[in-house]
């Protein structure tokens, strides 16, 4: 069974052809970051448009790379959600439209299922069941994952997304979007310690997450001190290190909570070296394993949606030809292909 995946749910175009026997056979992405630097975050109107130019060419390509034509293509998955309904849209009408033409089944994938299995695409590839952390733009989401489609929700943000604080108190710091990736290079000539900023929600029970106060404590903090760089560079690592602590305590509560041994993240803010490094540590005292995505594939990618469409159409299921997309879609709802 050979797939090609299309991702068009933000602001990256991201295409793959994986295949049942030869693996990830080749992937190509397109970052718009460039697009949107100048507004200082996602136009979605503009994502759309770019996602039309650049979609059939990166498929063309992808499929070239993998020695497939439209014969040696079984199926079509694409992300049907959550994300940007024109960008969803594009990559949806596409993916239908192909199918149509060549005769093969599409499947419209869930985003954030496309990134909990990310990291089955290195080796070693985690077993069932674990516990994943998806750590992006939109989300924060602890699940507890028993196979493909059998997730339970365990915890998530009651307000904004980890990588959201993150773009947020980065604009708070003058840093260029997007600014997540700005704000973890500036942290890194931080002074640890001069900036403690609260753990938020680590102090009473429970998996779920808030973000929005920390930013204010940040704001709060900018208004009091100078303004200078090694000021900035010292707040930065005192942000980080306050998510960072954040997500590895309730990572730590969920494991200990389920039993689980084995940790998955993914999402962008995966793509976080300090996350990373803290806990590999503090899993491993616990005797626990992480696994992580290759670091292009925790941002948004073709190869994800791929792959978690290969999973799904291994077994026969019923597709309809509706190219419908949702902006919202819990996690929970999906169910075992
Ligand atoms: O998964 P993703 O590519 O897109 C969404 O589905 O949202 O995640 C993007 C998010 C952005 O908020 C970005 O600032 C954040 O991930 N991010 C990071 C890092 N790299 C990307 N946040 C912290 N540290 C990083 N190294
Ligand atoms: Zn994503």
């Amino acid at each position: 069974m050979r797939v090609l995946g299309i991702e068009t749910s933000c602001d990256e175009t991201g295409v793959a052809v994986y295949d049942g026997r030869g693996g990830l056979l080749s992937h190509a992405l397109y970052s718009q970051v460039r697009l949107h630097r100048e507004y200082g975050g996602v136009v979605p109107e503009l994502a759309s448009r770019d996602h039309v130019r650049k979609l059939l060419p990166m498929i063309r390509r992808a499929m070239a790379q993998a020695g497939s034509g439209p014969q040696q293509i079984d199926g079509i998955a694409y992300t049907a959600g959550p994300g940007l309904v024109g960008a969803l849209l594009v990559g949806a009408c596409l993916a239908r439209g192909l199918a149509f033409a060549w005769r093969v089944p599409a499947v419209g994938i869930h985003h954030m299922e496309g990134h909990l299995l990310a990291p089955m695409l290195e080796d070693p590839a985690p077993a069932f069941p674990f516990v994943a952390l998806l750590v992006s733009g939109g989300h924060t989401l602890l699940v507890e994952v028993r196979g493909v489609g059998r997730y339970t929700t365990l915890g998530e943000s009651l307000d904004d997304a980890a990588g959201e604080a993150f773009d947020k108190v980065a604009k708070l710091l003058e840093l260029p979007y997007p600014g997540g990736p700005a704000l973890a290079k500036l942290a890194e000539s931080g002074i640890a310690g001069r900036f403690e900023f609260p753990r938020p929600m680590t102090d009473r029970p429970g998996l779920d997450f808030s973000f929005s106060g920390l930013k204010t404590a940040v704001l709060t903090a900018l208004k009091r001190a100078p303004r200078d760089a090694q000021t900035k560079a010292d707040v930065a690592r005192g942000f980080e290190e306050a998510v960072v602590e954040t997500l590895v305590i309730k990572c730590e509560r969920a494991l200990q909570q389920t039993g689980e041994r084995r940790l998955v993240v993914a999402g962008g803010v995966g793509a976080n070296r300090r996350l990373r490094s803290r806990l590999k540590e503090r899993v491993s005292a616990l005797g626990g394993e992480v696994f992580y995505p290759r670091l292009e594939f925790c941002t948004d990618n073709g190869a994800m949606i791929a792959y978690a469409g290969y999973l799904r159409l291994c077994n026969p299921q019923s597709t309809d030809a509706s190219a419908a997309v949702r902006t919202r879609w819990p996690l929970d709802t999906l169910v075992a292909p």
